[in-house]
């Protein structure tokens, strides 16, 4: 089978203070408790996940049809893409199960007749799924299967998965669009190192990438889904109408290329470095990606609405927060195109302009966290 290619950017692995395993909402929780952060912040944490698991339980409640399944089905696959390796995706699995068991019950299925389950995990093969292994629970009610590759192609056999669950992994692009490195195109991105605030030719090559992923995206899980299967998805977007260079995550995007630029004119890195580099990262908001399903046409929508994000009016807390999390997913590829000797320097610096910033202050306009709920048609 052919696989789609993707460019990979691999979470921080491993256990370490920037690794994605500790700056994963749940562990972020576990910190606060540790720090004894405030009463109102873990308050805040909590709920956020909390909101969500209850979101998703209604939704399998509600939505999942397994009258249309076979009454002879003995196996219930659940796909979770750009799982990286922990502990969200336990959670997210573990929650999912919890749900389709209590829907079979309340049909009526005696639990002996219940299917089992079996786990796809999938992320990109340079994902670090020896810990995703190791993290496991030997009690987990579930069969286990890491499936290396890009979301973007086919993973699966035809019409082989019931449930496929995704979260803060589509807003990455498969490949940085080629113009906006092309310095004899209108979109090149001179100075920057996102769409954020650069010319709309710039926000267009994005856009247009996004559109095609999330088309490639959608045409594969189509084939891989069974008819009447549910997917769940979580993507950070901005709400409709919002301009990026209008909201606080445009303004960090800004905040972190200026950190790049700075390190230019110290003579650090050579403005031609910055200048070809460019993050992976698109948001989107709901009408768009409601147009490009839409368009894609296997699915319906089933809901769609913005999560409670776990962010408090704490800025000093809210600044933290964003640079751990910024370094846990944006030091692979930074790494890659400018090589280890800058990261600390470069986090160093985003963290003390972080700290002078009144963009934490308010952390309504960050961006929301979007819940979309799908059925294969
Ligand atoms: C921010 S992490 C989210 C991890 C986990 N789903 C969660 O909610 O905590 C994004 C993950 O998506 C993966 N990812 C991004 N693009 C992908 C692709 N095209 N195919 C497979 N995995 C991808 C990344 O490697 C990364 O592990």
């Amino acid at each position: 089978m052919a696989k789609q290619t993707s460019e990979a950017f691999p979470m921080n692995g491993g256990n370490g203070p920037y690794s994605y395993a500790h700056n994963s909402t749940y562990q972020v929780i576990l910190t606060a408790q540790r720090e004894k952060a405030s009463t109102e912040l873990l308050i805040v944490l909590k709920e956020g996940v909390d909101s969500t698991k209850a979101k998703i339980q209604a939704a399998i409640a509600e939505k999942l049809d397994i009258k249309h399944l076979p009454s002879s089905l003995k196996t219930f696959t659940i796909a979770d893409l750009g799982c990286s390796f922990g502990p969200n995706t336990f959670i997210a699995v573990q929650n999912i199960i919890e749900a389709v068991v209590l829907k079979y019950k309340s049909q009526g299925t005696f639990s002996s007749d219940v299917p089992e389950f079996q786990v796809l995990f999938n992320d990109h093969s340079s994902n670090d799924f020896n810990k995703l292994f190791e993290s496991l629970s030997p009690e987990m009610p579930y069969y286990v299967v890491g499936v290396p590759g890009s979301f973007h192609g086919r993973l699966f056999p035809k019409a082989s998965v019931h449930f496929v669950h995704s979260s803060y992994a589509l807003h990455w692009i498969s490949r940085v669009p080629p113009q906006v490195v092309d310095k004899s195109s209108p979109a090149w991105n001179q100075g920057r190192v996102h769409y954020a605030s650069a010319p709309n030719e710039v926000l267009e090559a994005y856009s247009a990438q996004f559109s095609k992923d999330i088309q490639s995206f959608l045409d594969a899980r189509a084939q891989e889904m069974v008819s009447g299967g549910l997917m769940t998805i979580i993507i950070p977007a901005l709400p409709n109408e919002t301009p990026v260079s209008q909201s606080t995550f445009g303004a960090v995007m800004d905040l972190l290329g200026s950190c790049f630029l700075d390190m230019a004119k110290m003579g650090l890195m050579s403005e031609d470095k910055v200048d070809s580099f460019n993050l992976p990262l698109y948001a989107t908001s709901p009408k768009e990606l409601e147009a490009l399903i839409e368009r894609n046409g296997c699915f319906s929508v089933e809901g769609m609405e913005a999560l409670n994000r776990p962010m408090t009016h704490d800025a000093a807390y809210n600044a933290k927060l964003c640079l751990s999390h910024m370094r846990a997913t944006l030091e692979g590829p930074i790494r890659e195109h400018f090589g280890t000797e800058i990261i600390d320097e470069l986090f160093h610096r985003f963290a003390e302009k972080s700290a002078m910033s009144s963009i934490f202050i308010n952390s309504d306009g960050w961006a929301i966290d979007l819940l979309v709920i799908l059925k294969r048609n």
